[in-house]
């Protein structure tokens, strides 16, 4: 009884919102198919922290493999696999077995970015399959160097319960057959969410004090925990500019950017489809003996059939000062023969966890010749 009379008067709240949602859109569109809304209609609750934890299986070999490389550069142009692109789907289980409880997927793509060392640029979403998380997903774009003992990534973003999801993994290789590729890696990863309130686990966390020992009794559905967000020891927000030159060579004998993929010609107009892997300097001045700041590994693909406008895919790894070893995510459009064009940096691992920003890029130099360009960058990024 109380229920239902709950539920009329939700019901007659939820209408009137709808009805005003809907005056207000017809006198309100700007720009006809944009308008602003109140944040409060989206039906978002406190953020939460929660901890997720499983164990990718990356698997070449047998007769049902996860991964597949799907792109192979020609040999005598790639070093040590630069340029190979495989696309995943592997299992993310609850323990090392693969045998143990399934929990998701994590689909996408991962590319092999630098010219010395296997890192990688990854793209994926993990597609979560138990629990309350059912099919919600967390988008993950970041640089993997898998042969480092812990490598960190960001979580760029979520669907379902992980809306504005933003937060990073750890990923620590806890298996790896290097005659077939086959890896398992555990990954561990607080993200912020936006689902319901979890403030008892919270506070019995803090009553237990610290995470690391409550695990096992507050784990949700056996991979995820809510967390104090004060466990993570994020100071003050920062805003800070860095500037640095790119180079993007594809001439000589040692370029930076290789084609991956050359569509067929004649279903390519101005190259649309055409897509590079870069391990491009980035260096302190415009010329490329000036002091090295660190490399920009990722991709870009022309995608459009009018203009020379890019999506670039890359990571900033950084190589110099306390940002040493620290990256910065950037997943934008980049008109070239624009003066300024401004991408979005997306997230950041390291000193640069939970960043968020833009960078500004123009051209100091570009031959036509051969595609040479130097390209200045102000980077200009909000981090902890
Ligand atoms: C790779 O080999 C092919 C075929 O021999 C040749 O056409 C091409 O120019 C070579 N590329 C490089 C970067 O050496
Ligand atoms: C997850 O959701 C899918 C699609 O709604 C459903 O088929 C499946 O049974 C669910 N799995 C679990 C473990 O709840
Ligand atoms: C491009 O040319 C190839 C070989 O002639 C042909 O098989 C293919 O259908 C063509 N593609 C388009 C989009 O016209
Ligand atoms: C940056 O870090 C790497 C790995 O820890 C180290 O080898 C290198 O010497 C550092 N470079 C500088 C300039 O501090």
């Amino acid at each position: 009884m109380a229920a239902s009379i709950f539920s009329k008067t939700q019901f007659t709240i939820l209408s009137i919102l709808l009805t005003l949602t809907l005056v207000f859109a017809l006198g309100a569109a700007e720009d006809g198919f944009v308008r602003a809304m109140d944040r409060k209609l989206l039906g978002l609750k406190k953020q939460k922290f929660s901890h997720f934890q499983f164990y990718w299986h990356d698997i070449y070999s047998g007769k049902n493999p996860s991964a597949l490389p799907i792109i192979q550069p020609p040999k005598n142009s790639s070093k040590n696999g630069f340029g190979v692109v495989s696309m995943i789907d592997d299992p993310l289980t609850e323990g090392p077995e693969l045998s143990s409880k399934l929990l998701g997927k994590a689909q996408g793509f991962y590319g092999l970015a630098s010219q010395t060392e296997a890192a990688l640029i990854m793209a994926m979403n993990f597609h979560i399959m138990q629990g309350k998380y059912n099919g919600s997903t967390l988008t993950i774009l970041g640089r993997n160097n898998v042969f480092n003992k812990v490598r960190e990534m960001p979580v760029i973003g979520g669907s379902g319960l992980f809306r504005f999801a933003s937060g990073y993994a750890h990923a620590s290789t806890h298996k790896f057959n290097p005659s077939n590729g086959d890896a398992v890696v555990e990954v561990i990863f607080p993200a912020f969410d936006l689902c319901d309130d979890k403030d008892w686990l919270l506070s019995e966390i803090s009553r237990r004090g610290g995470w690391a020992r409550s695990w096992t009794s507050l784990a949700e559905d056996g991979f995820v925990r809510a967390m104090d967000r004060k466990l993570l020891g994020l100071k003050k927000q920062k805003f800070s500019h860095f500037r640095f030159f790119f180079h993007d060579i594809y001439s000589g004998k040692n370029p930076s950017a290789l084609s991956i993929i050359q569509p067929p010609k004649n279903s390519s107009k101005i190259g649309f489809g055409v897509v590079s892997m870069i391990d491009d300097p980035l260096t302190e001045g415009p010329e490329l003996s000036s002091k090295l700041l660190g490399k920009a590994q990722g991709f870009y693909g022309l995608a459009s059939q009018t203009e020379a406008a890019l999506i670039v895919a890359m990571n900033f790894h950084i190589m110099q000062g306390k940002y040493n070893g620290s990256t910065l995510t950037i997943l934008g459009r980049n008109n070239v023969f624009n003066k300024v064009r401004e991408m979005p940096v997306i997230g950041g691992s390291g000193l640069f966890r939970f960043a968020s920003g833009y960078a500004h890029a123009s051209t100091h130099k570009f031959n036509p010749s051969n595609g040479d360009a130097v390209v200045e960058y102000n980077v200009y990024v909000l981090h902890y």
